[in-house]
């Protein structure tokens, strides 16, 4: 509510607030009185269908009091919270308040927890039963969504759990990953080759690196263009280089895709995943948590 950079929506919310319940107690207490002159006048003049009287008769008092409870209930209420405007309510709560003490609360039952697991060498930790039950929560509040809840991952979001990494598999690695982010950069090769055709010719290279079949017309000058322009990436043998995230062409698991068109893509418009850092994020501690998880998921 302080967050208003003008005196103008404070008043804008304040007075039809107050207005508004103004009103109904108006409403309420000139209805509590008997208008029509006591008992003399029982119905409100009002007729339906030549017989149908309206009559006149007082709220009943279960209705009223209710009505009455909620008039205060609602006072109180703007009194003790933020509601009014930018009055912030003699309680000074607030939502980021609450969310600030439960975290407090929370680091406080589970800071000694997790300090405890940091402490614990990686590999030791993945086969720590209960670590890893706490560690499958945090993979699926902080990781699932881009990696998949069974972690198997989707195009463009690498598997977790197939024992193949772009940018290395050690644990320290894994943890650094996490801690860091990882940007793969492939660049665009359509224009540098000189078009679709020397694309095609080197897809179809790297097609038969798999032992898939590939256009035999195309792989000589496929295989020419590939120790050109991929190797210092990819490795002469195509088996890639944890240096640069580049993933092993020769594997038949692919990033981005297996088919001819996915693979042609992938070379002419280039790709680059992002694995955003999550140390800042996150805290060393539970990321050295979710390491470990990966970990024992590649057993
Ligand atoms: C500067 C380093 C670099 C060079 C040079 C390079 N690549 Fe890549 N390549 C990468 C990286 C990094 C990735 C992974 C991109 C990502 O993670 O988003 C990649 C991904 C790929 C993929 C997708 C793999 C998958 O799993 O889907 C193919 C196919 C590929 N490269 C082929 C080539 C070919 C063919 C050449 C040569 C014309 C080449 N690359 C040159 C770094 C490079
Ligand atoms: C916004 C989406 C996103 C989120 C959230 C995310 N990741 Fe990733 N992650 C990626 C992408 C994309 C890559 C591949 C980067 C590249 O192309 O090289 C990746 C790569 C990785 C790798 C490296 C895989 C390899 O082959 O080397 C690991 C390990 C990893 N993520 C773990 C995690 C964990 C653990 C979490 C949760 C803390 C997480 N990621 C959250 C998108 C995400």
């Amino acid at each position: 509510m302080a967050d208003f950079v003008s005196q103008y929506w404070n008043w804008f919310i304040a007075i039809p607030t107050t207005l508004g319940i103004l009103g109904c107690a108006w409403l309420v207490l000139g209805n509590l009185t008997d208008k029509g002159g006591g008992s003399s006048s029982e119905t409100t003049g009002h007729v339906w269908d030549t017989d149908l009287h309206e009559y006149n008769n007082p709220l009943p008092a279960w209705w009223l009091n209710l009505f009455l409870i909620t008039i205060v209930w609602g006072l109180i209420y703007l009194a003790l919270y933020p509601g009014l405007g930018s009055f912030p309510g003699i309680l000074d709560w607030t939502s980021k308040g609450r969310y600030e003490a439960e975290m407090a609360q929370a680091e406080e039952a589970y800071g000694p927890l997790f300090a405890r697991y940091a402490a614990t060498d990686l590999a030791v930790l993945a086969d720590d039963k209960e670590a890893m039950r706490s560690a499958e929560r945090l993979y699926a509040s902080y990781c699932s969504t881009c990696h998949g809840s069974d972690a198997r991952g989707a195009v463009g979001f690498p598997n977790l759990r197939d024992g193949l990494w772009a940018w290395g598999g050690e644990p320290d690695t894994i943890k650094a990953t996490i801690l860091n982010g990882r940007n793969g950069v492939m660049p665009a090769w359509a224009l540098p080759l000189g078009g679709d055709d020397a694309v095609a010719d080197v897809a179809e290279y790297v097609i038969s690196l798999t032992g898939r079949k590939a256009e035999t017309a195309r792989l000589k000058s496929g295989q020419e263009k590939f120790q050109t322009f991929c190797v210092a990436c990819h490795g002469p043998d195509g088996t890639g280089n944890t240096a640069f995230g580049a993933p092993n062409l020769t594997d038949a698991v692919w990033l981005y895709g297996g088919s001819r068109e996915a693979i042609r893509a992938s070379i002419a418009d280039g790709r680059q995943g992002q694995m955003p850092a999550h140390g800042e994020f996150l805290g060393e501690d539970k990321v050295h948590l979710l390491a470990a998880y990966v970990l024992s998921l590649n057993p």
